[in-house]
């Protein structure tokens, strides 16, 4: 137990206690981060998950706004990645093939859609969603904090270079949940580091997010083929079901005529952000109206994956009990693009020796 009282009433700072024991017997711990307002978030170092994460809605009534399971053993027998950091590489990389300084470099693939062609998704068959990373409470300017380390070793599921990993997450006192991302290596190897929350601002298990208002300042797509692959082409999104530069609800026109919504069964892409420059800005502002919870996006990344949910089949039970069905919550992954290693033209994810891998994203929480 390790805490401060800085509102009368209230406990800000870090608890930890026991979550669970993995198959290979580690144990993994779940942390609680409670700012001034008691806004919280909990999260394990067993895929550095948020498993809970506590906001106010317009009358000051908290909910929980992430999906996510009550245990441990949930996370590790089926879990699409629920709050779980995403590595080394964030989506597909197509055959799980791409060639690095003249060699070619094979990662685990697999089918992960029907009838498609087999790719390498989030980090290959244990990504660093699987994994226990090292953790310990840390505090700054008042924030409380973890930080997660993780040593992803030269070969690790196919990925060149002994990888050091550093992930500090912080709940400050402006209802700021802040991601700060770190790596080093040994030698060149794609990195492309995301978190994978899975957020319904009425409440998880409270149903679809389709009435959720979207708002991305992303003027440009990069548009997959059938295998969600991007094609490498950047298009624009203005006149189609991908222009959320004006707030406009989840669902609108999640039903059109599209190829782009066909091939991915609906929103499940990468934006191109539109930057002024480097540095956090702005990415994308999603408000849920009848509860009045305002989410907005702030990261120093190219791209956001926006993906609506599209797979949950109710296989998975929610903390409250409830399943959680197709669309019951959407994610936006800050990310480099989607296989980036086999597409010259897009921003280089290649970290090498010397070099230092610092990204940063924040999920600020307010009402209307
Ligand atoms: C990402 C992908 C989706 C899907 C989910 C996990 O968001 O873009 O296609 O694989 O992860 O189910």
């Amino acid at each position: 137990m390790l805490g401060t009282a800085s509102h009368p009433g209230r406990f800000s700072g870090v608890s930890t206690r026991h979550f669970g024991t993995t198959k290979s017997n580690e144990s993994a711990q779940l942390f609680t981060l409670t700012n001034a307002h008691g806004v919280s978030a909990e999260i394990t170092n067993y895929g550095g998950i948020i498993t809970r994460l506590l906001v106010p809605d317009r009358d000051g009534r908290l909910g929980d706004v992430a999906l996510g399971y009550n245990t441990l053993d949930q996370y590790l027998a089926n879990s699409p990645y629920f709050g779980a950091l995403i590595g080394r590489f964030g989506n597909r990389i197509a055959h799980g093939r791409f060639t690095l300084d003249g060699r070619v470099v094979d990662l685990p693939a697999k089918n992960n859609l029907p009838g498609n062609i087999p790719c390498h998704l989030h980090g290959g068959n244990v990504g660093f969603d699987k994994v226990i990373w090292t953790a310990e409470p840390v505090t700054q300017h008042g924030a409380s904090g973890l930080q997660l380390k993780y040593l992803s070793k030269d070969g690790e599921e196919g990925y060149p270079g002994n990888l050091a990993v550093t992930v500090h997450y912080w709940l400050t006192n402006a209802n700021e949940l802040k991601v700060e991302y770190h790596a080093v290596t040994d030698r060149a190897t794609p990195v492309n580091l995301t978190q994978h929350s899975y957020f319904n601002l009425r409440g998880e298990g409270s149903g679809d997010v389709l009435g959720h208002i979207m708002q991305i300042n992303g003027s440009k797509l990069t548009p997959v083929n059938q295998g969600m692959i991007p094609t490498g082409l950047i298009t624009p999104v203005g006149g189609t079901p991908f222009d959320f530069a004006q707030p406009t609800a989840i669902g609108a026109r999640i039903g059109a005529q599209d190829e782009q919504l066909a091939f991915a069964g609906g929103y499940d892409h990468n934006w191109v952000l539109d930057r002024r420059g480097p540095g956090l800005e702005l990415a994308a502002t999603v408000y849920e109206p009848t509860t009045g919870r305002v989410m907005e996006v702030l990261t120093d990344e190219p791209g956001v994956q926006f993906y609506g949910g599209n797979f949950l089949d109710g296989s998975g039970i929610g903390k409250s009990g409830k399943p959680y069905q197709y669309r019951h919550g959407f994610c936006l992954e800050t990310q480099h693009y989607p296989d980036s290693p086999n597409h010259g033209n897009f921003p280089s994810t290649i970290l090498r020796p010397g070099e230092t891998y610092r990204t940063s994203t924040v999920y600020r929480f307010s009402t209307r």
